[in-house]
């Protein structure tokens, strides 16, 4: 064996490096391993380059977990507000997009740097291109070995992430492990995914490239945004946050032109009859579109000689147009993994195992999984900090 720590972090992302950076300035002697040749590669492909490192709004209804409880804690104790001073106080200059989601100006490094540079204040070890395959629990330690080197510590954190993008190197280790130690996993499945569309939906990936403004929805989860056309079937901000409460079987629901008033279409019938019902739509949405939807409804000519039944009904599936999707894109595209180390094993206030003292996990291997828009990050950071006061 090497050298003996008192925290060994397994995984350099988001949550690793943000937990060793924190146990490493309370005096702790932390080791990171990480299987990639440099720390923080899904940090610098985030937010489209520039990271969308938080959400100022996050709170535990914007994550999805077995126990809808469980990151109350973690995220009450570090919150977007605390990250965000961490980010001013290096100087880096941000900016909020829309809806809470705060991004850099600069560049998504900014963030590794950060990383890095509080890393660096803790003394924390850092190893790249250290693949971890075992972990033995011996006479109150653990012992990892990670490309042929063994290392040694009394605490272990499983920081190794989800599955998702795996050319990018990610893996389901965490989930190896939590078995190893008798935890129980959420069948891990991809989620921030657009979904594949089959059957007679298949027509509508013609319009692929095509996006709307909508209210999307699947199980009872509605989020009004982009919804995007491709050719596999639908994508955008609105989809992906769907697809994450989305199980195989279930429809999504799409209401095109939220907002409107009730009978707005025989509303417009009484005030412009002469207007073409195809004329209408594409006042309201991109010309593909209305043009696809006018042919799917079978609907055409001017609205004052179209019957007020035929236009309730068009009305009607305009605002709850019902796709049937065949599958997602899987964990190739999905930006994130829902599922993952059952919550239950868990203590909500320092991540560490009921079932094994000194193991803890955190990040994205742990079954909370955030919104769109920063909150997958925001829950990194939080549950990395709770973890590091316990360390
Ligand atoms: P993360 O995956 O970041 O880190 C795990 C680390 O463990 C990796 O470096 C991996 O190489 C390493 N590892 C795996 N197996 C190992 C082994 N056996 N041995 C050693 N090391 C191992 N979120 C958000 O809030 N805002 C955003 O803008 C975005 N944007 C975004 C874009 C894209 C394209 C993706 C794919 C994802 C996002 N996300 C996001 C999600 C966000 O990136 C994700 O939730 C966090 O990176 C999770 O952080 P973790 O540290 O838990 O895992």
């Amino acid at each position: 064996m090497t050298t003996t720590f008192d925290a060994i972090v397994l995984g350099g992302g988001a949550a690793g490096l943000f937990c060793a950076a924190q146990a490493g300035q309370r005096g702790k002697r932390v080791l990171v391993l990480e299987k990639a040749e440099k720390v923080g590669k899904k940090i610098l492909i985030s937010g489209g380059g520039r990271c969308n490192f938080t959400n100022l709004g996050a709170g535990s209804a914007n994550y999805l977990s077995a126990n809808p409880h469980f990151a109350k804690s973690a995220l009450a104790r570090y919150t977007p507000r605390d990250f965000l001073a961490l980010v001013e106080a290096h100087g880096i200059a941000w900016h909020e997009k829309t809806l809470g989601q705060l991004f850099c100006d600069g560049s998504a490094q900014q963030v590794v740097d950060m990383l890095m540079t509080e890393c660096a204040k803790g003394d924390v070890t850092i190893l790249t291109s250290r693949e971890v395959s075992e972990v033995e629990h011996r006479e109150g330690a653990f012992i990892v070995a990670a490309s042929g080197t063994l290392y040694g510590a009394h605490s272990l954190v499983i920081a190794t992430g989800g599955p998702s993008i795996p050319k990018m190197g990610a893996t389901g280790y965490a989930y190896d492990l939590a078995r190893q130690f008798g935890l129980k996993v959420v069948e891990p499945r991809p989620a921030l995914v657009p979904l594949t569309l089959g059957g007679e939906d298949v027509l509508f990936r013609d319009l692929s490239g095509v996006s709307a403004e909508v209210d999307a929805s699947a199980n009872k989860a509605i989020f009004h945004e982009a919804a995007l056309f491709t050719h596999r079937g639908l994508s955008g901000p609105a989809i992906l946050q769907v697809s994450s409460y989305w199980r195989h079987g279930d429809p999504v629901t799409i209401d095109f032109l939220p907002g409107r008033p009730r009978d707005w279409l025989l509303e417009a019938k009484r005030c412009a009859p002469r207007t073409q019902f195809r004329t209408l739509l594409r006042e309201a949405l991109p010309q593909r579109l209305a043009d696809t939807l006018a042919e799917r409804l079978g609907l055409d000519g001017d609205l004052g000689n179209l019957p007020d039944k035929a236009l309730r009904a068009a009305q009607e599936r305009l605002h709850r147009w019902t796709f049937l999707p065949n599958g997602t894109e899987g964990f190739a595209k999905a930006e994130v993994t829902a599922g993952g180390i059952s919550t239950a094993e868990l203590s909500s206030q320092t991540m560490e195992t009921k079932k094994s003292p000194g193991l803890y996990a955190i990040g994205e291997a742990v079954d909370v999984t955030g919104w769109l828009g920063g909150y997958n990050f925001q829950w990194a950071w939080a549950s990395a900090h709770a973890c590091a006061q316990a360390l």
